[in-house]
């Protein structure tokens, strides 16, 4: 018998074969999250660096009751990327405090994520009817227009700056096609502050960040049969105050072939060439609000902590 290699080949092996023999090097950003690339990130919401996802909680805690105010009547919350909807629950429990009947639409590619979400919101705020919504948002934003009633949709987390601005602009204008007049965005954005707070956020002292970003060449080794030397790389987090945005890098320590297999590709990486492999933009109120208006919305609020590092935006169609 003939044996035959019968690895499946991955829908992001075109991508990775045009990003790591170009130049500047690439990777596409969805490599981060796979199994151990999510319980990493969550670790790193944990860091004490990275104010983010606790400074966002904190406001959505603070300002629950008058965010859904703002956000009118008889509301239908949809999450974008809910994940396991960690953050949501304060809003929730604020809606139910001025409606009969809160119905909840957690949207994600993650049906493992979905579930916990479900769960979690079922145990903390029991009068809230949960629909989980399995989908991918490369398909586009179609299931918003099967639910019924006027909508809030969250889009919590920093994720908006994981998008250059025109893609940002793209997509949240995709997501206002399908939403009606009076229907409202609660948009989280990550706000422009001093490099001493932002570069830490995206480079840890217990090196978790760092474990994060090469796990992306973890997973190329294990799904492109490829032969990165994971000890060869060193995480980079540089502020480009130009661009208004965190770049994340992994940097070569010495020059080597590295070969991947299921590509047949060999490429010479040199020593000191950065793979890039991540953005995050940070916004200021007038970036915001110009993104928000790019894309059909109006802004009509913003929430933010007391040091304003972070800023949530209500965006009305
Ligand atoms: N959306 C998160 C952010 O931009 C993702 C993230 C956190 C991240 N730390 C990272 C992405 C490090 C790449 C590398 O804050």
């Amino acid at each position: 018998m003939i044996a035959r290699e019968t690895a499946a080949i991955p829908s992001f092996a075109r991508e990775v074969e045009e990003g790591i023999s170009g130049f500047p090097k690439t990777l596409p950003c969805k490599l981060f999250y796979d199994a151990t690339g999510s319980e990493l990130f969550e670790e790193i919401t944990r860091l004490p660096e990275y104010y983010l996802t606790r400074t966002e909680l904190a406001i959505l805690e603070e300002h629950a009751a008058e965010m859904v105010r703002a956000a009118g009547q008889n509301l239908t919350v949809v999450e974008l990327g809910a994940g396991t909807a960690a953050k949501t629950c304060s809003l929730l429990r604020a809606l139910t405090r001025r409606q009969m009947r809160v119905s909840f639409f957690p949207v994600d590619i993650s049906p493992a994520a979905l579930g916990e979400a479900r769960e979690r919101v079922s145990a903390e705020c029991p009068n809230v009817s949960v629909r989980p919504v399995v989908a991918d948002f490369a398909e586009g934003f179609g299931f918003l227009r099967d639910i019924r009633g006027r909508k809030l949709v969250l889009y919590l987390g920093s994720s908006i700056g994981n998008f250059d601005p025109e893609s940002a602009v793209k997509m949240l204008s995709q997501v206002r096609r399908e939403l009606a007049a009076g229907d409202a965005l609660l948009l989280g954005t990550d706000m422009v502050k001093n490099p001493s707070i932002l570069v830490p956020a995206y480079d840890d002292t217990q090196g978790v960040t760092a474990e994060f970003n090469k796990n992306v060449l973890r997973r190329l080794n294990r799904d492109l049969q490829a032969d990165f030397d994971l000890d060869a790389f060193r995480h980079v987090a540089l502020w480009n105050p130009i661009r208004s945005r965190m770049e994340i890098y992994l940097e070569r320590l010495r020059t080597q072939m590295v070969t991947l297999r299921l590509l047949q590709l060999t490429v010479r990486i040199h020593v000191g060439e950065r793979i890039h492999t991540e953005n995050s933009y940070k916004y200021t109120l007038p970036m915001a609000h110009e993104m928000l208006r790019d894309a059909g919305f109006n802004l009509e609020r913003s929430w933010f902590d007391e040091c304003k590092w972070f800023g949530l935006h209500l965006g009305r169609v």
